[in-house]
């Protein structure tokens, strides 16, 4: 007999994990994993859940263990993986069962799935899922794309195993078809700029001031009782402190700095530069990586370059004072970027959506996390139609408070020679945003003179084209 709720196909780690916390909280689910002894070890380690979990050998048993109309959820490989899983399901499926991919999909494949599967009855989420490991287990932060009365079904158990924020569930339903697998690129993007930046910040401690990793761990540890608080900065105070049992050093001064990016970070970028909203830091973020990755060419730059000469260093107590609110200014110009591409793309795909309510899902579960999205989330209850978050009340504060330390930092690294790549590109965006006549104006004499693009006049309507060349 069917007795399963909920199916769960893809049993690596997410998966695994996130079936777990849907027997945990009440509801009977099915398992499937392409390799059996997957789905056997699965069973076996499942404990006091067993009860609630029917762990299936083939997709035929696992579809016939759930209760129609199905919800299932896909947590495999995103790509190809995703478009496989959907074929071999999809003859087995009855009208009304959804398929709820919760992947790190492109939004752009979600949007062809949907399309796909339209007219086959079988219903399509697009879900985006933050929260590592962790998270799928004890509650992670859950974005759903698609259509609305889809989201009404399944939204008791997606409530029920989402994070809570002072008691609210951190899982919405954000709008239509891919919304939800774009909001969450874009929450990795702009988790990229977040670990970039405080990459930035922890070089500036280890190479401009010969802070220890113990010392800068310190630091770190207590900017979490202040605005940065978030999880993101507890978890590198932790990493800092962690040493290699091999060596007894820590561990961090023997990991390889080369960085790995699975794809979200870029699409981001990709898809900001599309829309013509620029994303700078998070672009800054995902350069950072791809050069972090060049391993051999750097040492070989090194060889032939060396590295600058250090200037005077002040006060290493001011310094770590200025990075603290550079940090946040880096930060509110990543998130404020983060927001507008969310806000050009709602309006390209027609998703209206709900700022207020990304932020509060994000408060909780993720790995953004931070009570800076609570003050984001308040920002955007308040003035929901606000072009840039730099434009809130609260946040033209912050960038006004932090602007100098901004500033001092950028400056103090360029001069000697300390690569800070997002944290200077989030001055750039300010200082470009922020000044009314700019230079463009050279770029449009350049673009008339070359290519007869035509340009605006201060003081006149219309098209205009220079005298150039007499
Ligand atoms: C999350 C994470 C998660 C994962 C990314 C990391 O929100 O839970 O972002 O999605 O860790 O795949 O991406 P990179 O491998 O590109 O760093």
């Amino acid at each position: 007999m069917a007795e399963a709720e909920i199916g769960v196909i893809g049993l690596g780690v997410m998966g695994a994990n996130l079936a777990l916390n849907i027997a945990d909280n009440g509801y009977h689910v099915a398992v499937y994993n392409r390799t059996a002894s997957r789905t056997e070890a699965f069973a076996a380690s499942a404990g006091d859940l067993s009860d609630r979990i029917t762990a299936c050998a083939t997709l035929e048993e696992f579809v016939a263990a759930i209760r129609p109309p199905r919800p299932l959820i896909i947590m495999v490989k995103a790509g190809e993986p995703v478009d496989q899983q959907i074929a071999a399901l999809k003859p087995l499926l009855e009208a009304n069962d959804i398929i709820i991919d919760a992947g790190n999909a492109n939004f752009r494949d979600t949007m062809r799935r949907f399309a796909d599967l339209e007219g086959s009855g079988i219903t399509f989420i697009g879900m985006g899922v933050s929260g590592g490991e962790e998270g799928a287990r004890r509650g992670p932060s859950i974005m759903v794309g698609g259509a609305e009365e889809a989201w009404k079904r399944v939204e008791p158990v997606l409530t029920a195993i989402s994070a809570k924020y002072q008691g609210e569930p951190c899982a919405a339903w954000l709008g239509e078809n891919g919304a939800g697998h774009f909001v969450k690129t874009i929450h990795n993007g702009i988790e990229y700029a977040d670990m970039q930046m405080i990459a930035e910040v922890y070089g500036v401690m280890r190479d401009h001031l010969s802070m220890d990793a113990a010392t800068i761990a310190a630091v770190f540890s207590g900017w979490s009782t202040g605005p940065l608080d978030s999880y993101l900065i507890d978890i590198t105070a932790e990493v800092l402190r962690v040493n290699d049992a091999a060596t007894g050093r820590p561990i961090v001064d023997i990991i390889v700095d080369a960085a790995g990016q699975k794809g979200t970070g870029r699409w981001s970028v990709i898809e900001s530069q599309m829309m013509g909203v620029p994303a700078t830091a998070i672009e800054a973020a995902v350069a950072a990586r791809s050069l972090s990755a060049m391993l051999e060419q750097r040492a070989q730059a090194q060889q032939r370059f060396g590295l600058p000469q250090q200037q005077d260093q002040r006060n290493g107590q001011l310094v770590i004072d200025d990075l603290e609110k550079a940090l946040l200014a880096g930060k509110v110009a990543a998130y404020a970027q983060g927001f507008a591409v969310m806000a050009a793309a709602s309006e390209e795909f027609g998703w209206n959506l709900p700022m207020a309510t990304i932020a509060r899902i994000w408060r909780a579960g993720c790995i953004i996390r931070s009570r800076f999205l609570d003050e984001i989330a308040t920002a955007f209850t308040q003035d929901p139609e606000v072009p840039n978050l730099a434009l809130t009340p609260s946040f033209s504060k912050m960038i006004l408070d932090t602007d100098l330390c901004l500033r001092r930092i950028v400056a103090e690294a360029a001069l000697n020679g300390l690569p800070v790549p997002a944290l200077a590109s989030a001055l750039g965006y300010f200082d470009t945003y922020r000044r009314e006549r700019g230079t463009a104006n050279l770029i449009q004499a350049q673009r008339d003179f070359f290519g007869a693009h035509g340009f605006g006049r201060l003081d006149a309507e219309g098209e205009h084209h220079g005298p150039w060349g007499g």
